[in-house]
């Protein structure tokens, strides 16, 4: 079965689009006729997803545009500055997706504060930043959709696991009240929480450890993959989602069930 949507002409920025979720995102997305604004950080991968841009006989071929950007200095004038590149060329954005976010353990009894600031910074301060100056009028177009990533570890925590935990629950939170702001300028704005998907996230090797097999027998339909993700996440960016806004949706193989059970 697929499932496709139709983004001609659309334009989306993708946040943490050189790997796993966010590079499926933005390939699908570009795929389905959009121009996608991609950052990240590791300019190898940035090139290698722009490599991956669909070619078009039509005039002005849907493409990936590349930034890097580190969410975690990235200034104010610096998401201004990258979203006026993107915005200059291509028009105003319809949505974005902010799936940066980087897995750590940090035990109470030894944290590490510099590495659990890290964690809630990526996941949850990046977001805002970008939110606040994506949702400008002067670069969304009215009705724009955002979809920012919690996780199934926003619900159900672990031992060590108390500021990435933090960080997916305080990005469900916040989509709440971002969405009863944002409808001003029209635009929605929804969280996805997925559990274990095998990305780049899953070869930390403390990641690797933590996923026990039987936290694997949790989900009921297997690990997920990034293209199990993405369908969420393009179906909420889609006018097919346009009654939908300050929810979550958990996209987890039937872990939580798992976890009931
Ligand atoms: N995989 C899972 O099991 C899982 C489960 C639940 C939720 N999630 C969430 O889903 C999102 C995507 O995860 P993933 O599995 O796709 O992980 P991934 O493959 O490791 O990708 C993470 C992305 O975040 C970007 N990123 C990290 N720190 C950044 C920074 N300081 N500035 C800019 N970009 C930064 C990375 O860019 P560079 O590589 O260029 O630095 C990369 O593109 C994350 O928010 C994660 O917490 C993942």
């Amino acid at each position: 079965m697929s499932v496709t949507f139709d983004f001609k002409g659309k334009n989306f920025v993708v946040v943490g689009a050189s790997s796993g979720i966010g590079r499926q995102t933005a390939l699908e997305l570009s795929h389905s006729g959009a121009n996608v604004l991609a950052i990240g950080r590791n300019l190898e991968r940035l090139a290698e997803l722009k490599r991956n841009s669909p070619v078009s006989l039509v005039k002005r071929p849907p493409k990936i545009f590349t930034e890097q950007l580190d969410v975690l200095t990235a200034t104010a004038e610096d998401w201004v500055e990258v979203l006026s590149n993107f915005t200059s060329t291509v028009g105003r954005i319809n949505g974005g997706v902010y799936t940066a976010g980087i897995w750590g353990l940090t035990p109470l009894n030894s944290f590490d504060e510099s590495l659990a600031h890290k964690i809630f910074d990526t996941s949850f301060w990046g977001a805002v930043k970008f939110l606040k100056t994506a949702t400008r009028k002067k670069f969304s177009d009215g009705g724009a959709s955002f979809v920012l990533m919690s996780s199934v570890a926003g619900e159900f925590s672990g031992k060590s696991l108390f500021a990435y935990s933090a960080a997916k629950a305080a990005v469900q939170a916040a989509v709440k009240s971002f969405a009863a702001e944002i409808v001003r300028g029209g635009h929605r704005i929804n969280s996805v929480a997925p559990a274990l998907v095998k990305t780049e996230m899953m070869k930390n090797e403390m990641y690797a450890a933590a996923a026990s097999e039987e936290i694997i027998s949790r989900h009921l339909l297997g690990l997920g993959t990034a293209e199990d993700v993405a369908g969420m996440i393009l179906f909420l960016l889609s006018e097919r989602a346009s009654w939908i806004t300050g929810q979550n949706f958990f996209v987890d193989g039937g872990y939580m069930l798992g976890v009931r059970s």
